[in-house]
């Protein structure tokens, strides 16, 4: 039932604050006085030791769900202190690229049931990795055939394009690297800080939803440009990826994820007074670098819309001189969950065409649901 909503995409878009809550529900630990707080993910607590010293993990997926991988890999190198390196399904299968017994693998997948995660999953297992499942879909063929792993809970996720599933991997994902780093003591402060955020970010997610008229008057204005491209950096080269992927797939319009610290090896020549350019500029560790990146488009006369955290337009846009939205700030790590959502459904609000597409296939492609 898609209630007051036009068609289901819109409706995941806005249970979001929902769906993460029920993603989080009974793994986060509050801890008390003389207890510390804590995560747990009852489907691989046993495994957390042979992960621990697995001597690499590599993450696989397609799509939406290779984004949400990209962009829980900062923490969990940062909180695990294993490598970790990305693979796209389908690419693992052409190079048959190495994967070895000491090898965690984490097969990311919504449906459960994409065709190239699945082949890329049994060639894993047969080079007899330790195989994790992150899915959205309770008896799917990759909860079942991956040795252990977690739901992601975000409840039946019926629109093609995925929303809540994209949100929720992340914190699962986000949660996965708070697992394994637990037995480290000079991470706690870090580790607690992040579970902090975690519990208020629902209500974050809640905030950001308001920019929704803000985000349809922008979506209007851009819908008929040829292209939008989209820079980021560090935890949001994945929302860069991501956002891009939603505006060719739901507005049918060129758009590129450009990671920001490429811009001088090529992108640059595109910038021009014309082409929209989307720069995911919030408060975290790469600021000062995203900040010169803008100055950079800003002395090519590039038409900027830059996403900022909340009150620092100034910063980011001196002068008034470029388009500012401005979201709320959570810790660095689960920025990209807020960042992605004004980013995720508004640009098909404006043709009437597109609309009758997404209906079609909410009716067509509904998928299996997860609970
Ligand atoms: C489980 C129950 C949940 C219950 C909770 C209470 C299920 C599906 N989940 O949740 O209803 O409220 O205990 O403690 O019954 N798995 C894979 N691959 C995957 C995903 C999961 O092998 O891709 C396995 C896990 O290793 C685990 C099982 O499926 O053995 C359930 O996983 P998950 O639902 O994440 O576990 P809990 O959160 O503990
Ligand atoms: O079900 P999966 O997560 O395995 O699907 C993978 C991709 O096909 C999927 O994420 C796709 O990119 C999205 N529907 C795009 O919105």
């Amino acid at each position: 039932n898609k209630g007051k909503y036009e068609h289901y995409m819109q409706k995941e878009i806005h249970e979001q604050p929902e769906s993460l809550t029920t993603t989080m529900r009974g793994r986060l630990i509050r801890g008390g006085s003389c207890k510390a707080k804590s995560v747990l993910l009852g489907g691989i607590k046993d495994h957390l030791k042979t992960i621990r010293r697995s001597r690499r993990i590599v993450f696989i997926g397609c799509g939406t769900s290779y984004n949400a991988a990209l962009a829980s890999r900062p923490i969990l190198e940062e909180l695990c202190g294993i490598p970790v390196t990305m693979e796209i399904a389908s690419d693992l299968l052409d190079r048959l690229g190495p994967i070895y017994r000491e090898d965690t693998v984490v097969f990311v997948s919504q449906s459960g049931e994409t065709a190239d995660t699945l082949l890329a999953l049994e060639y894993a297992l047969e080079n007899g990795a330790l195989c994790v499942g992150i899915t959205n879909t309770v008896g799917s063929a990759i909860a079942r055939n991956t040795h252990c792993g977690v739901h992601i809970n975000a409840g039946c996720e019926i629109g093609v394009a995925s929303t809540k599933a994209y949100t929720s991997q992340i914190v699962v994902m986000v949660m996965l690297a708070l697992a394994i780093g637990d037995d480290t003591i000079s991470n706690q402060t870090r580790r607690e800080s992040i579970i902090d955020g975690l519990f208020e970010l629902p209500s974050k997610v809640r905030e950001v939803l308001k920019l929704d008229q803000e985000m349809k008057d922008l979506a209007k204005e851009l819908m008929s440009e040829q292209s939008l491209l989209v820079f980021g950096r560090g935890y949001n080269y994945a929302t860069a990826l991501e956002g891009a992927l939603k505006v060719k797939e739901v507005a049918l319009m060129h758009s590129e994820g450009i990671l920001a610290g490429e811009m001088k090896h090529g992108p640059l020549a595109l910038v021009d007074e014309n082409l929209p350019i989307v720069v995911i500029a919030t408060h975290d560790a790469c600021f000062s670098k995203q900040q010169s990146v803008i100055q950079q488009l800003h002395a090519r006369k590039g038409r900027l819309i830059v996403m900022c955290s909340k009150g620092e337009a100034s910063l980011v846009c001196p002068g008034g001189s470029c388009r500012v939205i401005e979201v709320p700030q959570v810790v660095d790590c689960i920025q990209p969950v807020v960042n992605i959502v004004p980013l995720q459904g508004h640009f098909l609000k404006t043709s009437g065409d597109l609309r009758k597409k997404i209906k079609h296939s909410d009716e067509s492609e509904s998928r299996e649901c997860g609970r």
